[in-house]
């Protein structure tokens, strides 16, 4: 029985696996709306989101996505700590680009 019970706590947890387990994604919409929607607006068009959705997007990971937010960030000189690029990261996967890991 125990077996069992690790076995099935195993199934589940891989198939909740994503990510940025501990980032929040609301507070990241928060964010990146009020940083970064307009110049990807301005230059691509709409509401700005064709950038991550366009084919030959430029980010291809989790990992990627985060590094990518993180030059943002220090472009831009907004200053973010790495719990808000990763809350910034997630909202963009959880919407956007749905890396599983
Ligand atoms: C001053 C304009 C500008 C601002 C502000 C800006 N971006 Fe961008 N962003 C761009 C441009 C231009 C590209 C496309 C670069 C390319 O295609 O090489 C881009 C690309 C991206 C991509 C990659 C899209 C892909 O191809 O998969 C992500 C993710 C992204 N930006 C996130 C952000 C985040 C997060 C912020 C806010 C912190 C932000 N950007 C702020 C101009 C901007």
């Amino acid at each position: 029985m125990k077996t069992l019970c690790l076995i099935l706590l195993l199934v589940s947890l891989k198939a909740f696996a994503e990510p940025y387990p501990q980032a929040d994604a609301a507070a990241g919409k928060t964010l990146v709306e009020k940083n970064c929607i307009s110049c990807h607006a301005s230059s691509f068009g709409g509401d700005g989101s064709v950038i991550y959705t366009r084919d030959f997007h430029k980010v291809t990971s989790a990992k990627a996505l985060v590094a990518q937010v993180r030059s943002c960030n220090t472009m831009l000189g907004l200053k973010w700590f790495e719990d808000e690029e990763l809350n910034a990261a997630k909202y963009l996967n959880t919407t956007y680009y749905q890396f599983a890991e």
